[in-house]
């Protein structure tokens, strides 16, 4: 039986984070969906908001769970007995960053091993970030993100008069 990690902050998950847990949850006995806090990013849901959001989300992955943690991933990934933490590329600008997390995680758990999901064209442009940004502004973000994240930005994120 092979678990797998996929960490980040989800705030909040996007239809591209679903494409990538969809690839993990397709490659590995068990996936975890970690909702972990990003100590460079203020968040803008809760740690249960974000939770329930993935949660509904990926609720059509029998083999997924979504789990909240706070501190190092790799201690994370002992706690959850994984060796292999997944995380999504973008484009190459994402490769830096991502690189930097890898080698990190590297050091400070040698035997972790961080496996690369290139996402679908479709979703190259999608962020978190980004996605709020535009909803913030009136943007049409609606076939961005699942549903129930949908209706609590709306409840949420009040549109800005510009
Ligand atoms: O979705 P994000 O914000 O790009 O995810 C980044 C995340 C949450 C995976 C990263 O910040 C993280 O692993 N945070 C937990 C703390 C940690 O382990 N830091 C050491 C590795 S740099």
């Amino acid at each position: 039986m092979i678990r797998a990690v996929y960490p980040g902050s989800f705030d909040p998950i996007t239809n591209g984070h679903i494409y990538i847990a969809e690839r993990g949850a397709a490659l590995f006995d068990e996936l975890v969906v970690a909702v972990l806090v990003n100590p460079e990013k203020r968040s803008t849901f809760s740690e249960e908001e974000r939770q329930i959001m993935a949660r509904e989300a990926l609720v059509h992955l029998p083999n997924v769970k979504v789990k909240f943690f706070e501190g190092l991933l790799v201690d994370f990934m002992r706690q959850e007995q994984s060796r292999i933490i997944i995380r999504g590329l973008r484009a190459l600008s994402d490769f830096e960053y991502e690189f930097q997390l890898a080698q990190m995680n590297r050091q400070l758990a040698p035997e972790i091993e961080t496996f690369f999901v290139v996402t679908d064209a479709k979703y190259s442009y999608l962020s978190s970030r980004g996605i709020k940004d535009a909803f913030q502004f009136g943007g049409a973000i609606k076939d961005m993100v699942p549903p129930g994240v949908f209706r609590r930005m709306r409840e949420r994120i009040p549109p800005r008069n510009v």
